[in-house]
């Protein structure tokens, strides 16, 4: 029991918009666990960010059920939600979650102690994602690729059980992209991380163990050209 991280049974969540009840999830079922990278496509629109916002505790699921680390959602607190959002989930959200007051390296030294952790190797992380030459600029000094990997910096500082990655490649051209790839990679594997991760990204997609389709509100499997 202790492997799986997420499991989510018939999940249900929708949105007023004005007199109108967008329903956006619709019986959706996922499990996840430990060391297990899961890949999520789907068109835009189609519920992807709700999905990782109901994993991560920011929204409520309207009904359904949803453990993570074993624990009921519906039991925990937003007390104990931020708990696991600074600790053991880490969210890349898709437009980016540096704090732009600080520098980069600043960033990385900041979510590492928001999540008890000390003096971290966040050089050896931007080496690695080759951002050394961003540390002391701040995010508005950065393109949008550059971000985007101190934003993948910034996760993997803290250490997560669980990643939550809103389109990590999104803003990096192919070749990055596929250079970064392996990096985000390594660093889930290394750790035994959990990983659910939207993406078009072909190359990220295929490093996934299971890519799963977001379709009418549900989760499929994804059978495409993908695997071939
Ligand atoms: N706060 C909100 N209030 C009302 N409707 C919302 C809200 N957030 C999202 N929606 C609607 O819910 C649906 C799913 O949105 P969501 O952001 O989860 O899609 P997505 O799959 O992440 O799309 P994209 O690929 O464009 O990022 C969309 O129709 C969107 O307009
Ligand atoms: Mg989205």
């Amino acid at each position: 029991m202790d492997d799986i991280l997420v499991q989510a049974r018939d999940l249900n969540r929708s949105y007023r918009n004005g007199r109108e009840q967008v329903s956006v999830l619709r019986g959706l079922s996922l499990e996840l666990r430990r060391g297990e990278a899961v890949a999520v496509v789907g068109p835009s629109g189609s519920g992807k960010s709700t999905l990782l916002n109901l994993l991560n505790g920011l929204l409520p699921p309207d009904s359904g059920e949803l453990r993570v680390f074993g624990m009921d959602q519906a039991q925990l607190g937003e007390a104990r939600w931020a708990e696991l959002r600074r600790t053991r989930i880490a969210t890349l959200f898709q437009d980016g979650n540096l704090i732009p007051t600080l520098t980069v390296a600043r960033n990385i030294a900041f979510r590492a102690g928001l999540a008890g952790l000390q003096e971290h190797a966040g050089q050896a992380l931007l080496e690695r994602l080759d951002i050394t030459a961003t540390a002391n600029r701040y995010p508005d000094q950065l393109s949008g690729g550059q971000r985007q990997r101190a934003a993948l910096a910034c996760a993997f500082a803290m250490e997560p059980e669980l990643i939550l990655a809103d389109e990590p490649t999104g803003s990096l051209d192919q070749a990055t992209a596929a250079r970064v790839a392996p990096l985000f990679f390594d660093a889930i594997r290394e750790r035994a991380l959990g990983a659910l991760i939207v993406t078009h990204n072909t190359e990220l997609a295929r490093r996934c163990d299971r890519v799963l389709e977001l379709r009418q509100g549900a989760l499929e499997p994804w059978d495409s050209a993908l695997s071939s």
